[in-house]
């Protein structure tokens, strides 16, 4: 496992790798999650590439880029043995020069969720990932299915700047109570932590009431926003049940649908979200 920093590095060190190349971009801090798509990447290619960068540019000015958590040592010890062949860690300095002024703006799927949350989040997401798709050149490159939305542009923007790479999804890892695994759980107090149950609560309710032939999609976000209302530490950002392909809002479940939504458990922000079939 080779950890290098300079961008001319690791395009030396790329062009060296034959097969295929699957890359699994992330913001550090790691987890199972992460573990996850690596593992996917591993029996799937040829190669496998991590990068560890936390962009920001796809944080908000009142966002918590600074407080964000960062352990490189930590982080490599967990890759070690998973079959990695390169660690990319670009640093700020090489991602955006003082003169950078390009940026990946992708439409209409944005305008929603995240997108209206975060004003400007997916830009600098796109972005980045353009930046790092050009640096890494992958066959495959992997993303949880946590974060839906992103999943949708970064396909969006494959496809539109025909980028040629195959985007894989991998379903959400969670902690034995339901919660999704995130770099920010670590915010959370033991007292939040418990409270943040009530994310995957919401969720499996909008599923049971689904399978049990639900078509209402108001009634299901009803029903998800009065269950998180009982929970005090919780302040709801959104609750969506929307469809699969577009992530517009529905009335009437009558395609796949997707339910997802944000919550605040004291200052942290969370999201996650389940497919209803
Ligand atoms: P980060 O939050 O570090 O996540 C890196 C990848 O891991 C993303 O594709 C994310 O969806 C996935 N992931 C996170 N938690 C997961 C979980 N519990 N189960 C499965 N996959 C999970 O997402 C980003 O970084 C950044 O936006 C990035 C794409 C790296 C661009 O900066």
């Amino acid at each position: 496992m080779q950890v290098v920093k300079p961008l001319f590095e690791a395009r030396a060190l790329r062009q060296k790798l034959s097969g295929t190349v699957g890359f699994v971009p992330t913001m550090g801090y790691l987890h199972e999650g992460h573990l996850a798509l690596v593992k996917q990447a591993r029996i799937e290619n040829s190669a496998v590439i991590v990068s560890i960068y936390v962009n920001p540019t796809q944080f908000g000015p009142r966002e918590d880029f600074g407080a964000y958590p960062r352990d490189l040592n930590r982080d490599l010890e967990l890759l070690k043995g998973g079959g990695v062949d390169i660690v990319f860690v670009p640093s700020d300095d090489e991602m955006y020069p003082p003169e950078f002024s390009s940026w990946v703006d992708v439409e209409k799927v944005t305008e929603r969720l995240e997108g209206a949350a975060r004003p400007g989040h997916f830009r600098g997401v796109a972005t980045v990932v353009a930046k790092l798709f050009n640096i890494v050149q992958p066959s495959r490159a992997y993303f949880g299915q946590k974060d839906a939305q992103q999943v949708m542009v970064i396909k969006r923007m494959v496809a539109d700047l025909n980028m040629g790479i195959e985007i894989v999804v991998v379903p959400t890892l969670r902690e034995s109570d339901g919660l999704a695994m995130s770099s920010r759980n670590i915010y959370l107090s033991p007292k939040e932590r418990q409270a943040a149950m009530i994310l995957f609560k919401a969720l499996t309710l909008a599923r049971q009431l689904r399978r049990g032939g639900e078509k209402d999609a108001e009634e299901i976000r009803r029903q998800m926003t009065a269950l998180i209302q009982k929970e005090p530490l919780a302040q709801i950002d959104y609750v969506s049940i929307a469809d699969a392909e577009a992530l517009e809002e529905l009335s009437s479940i009558d395609r796949p649908a997707v339910a997802s939504l944000a919550v605040r458990i004291g200052k942290t922000r969370l999201i996650d979200n389940m497919p209803l079939e």
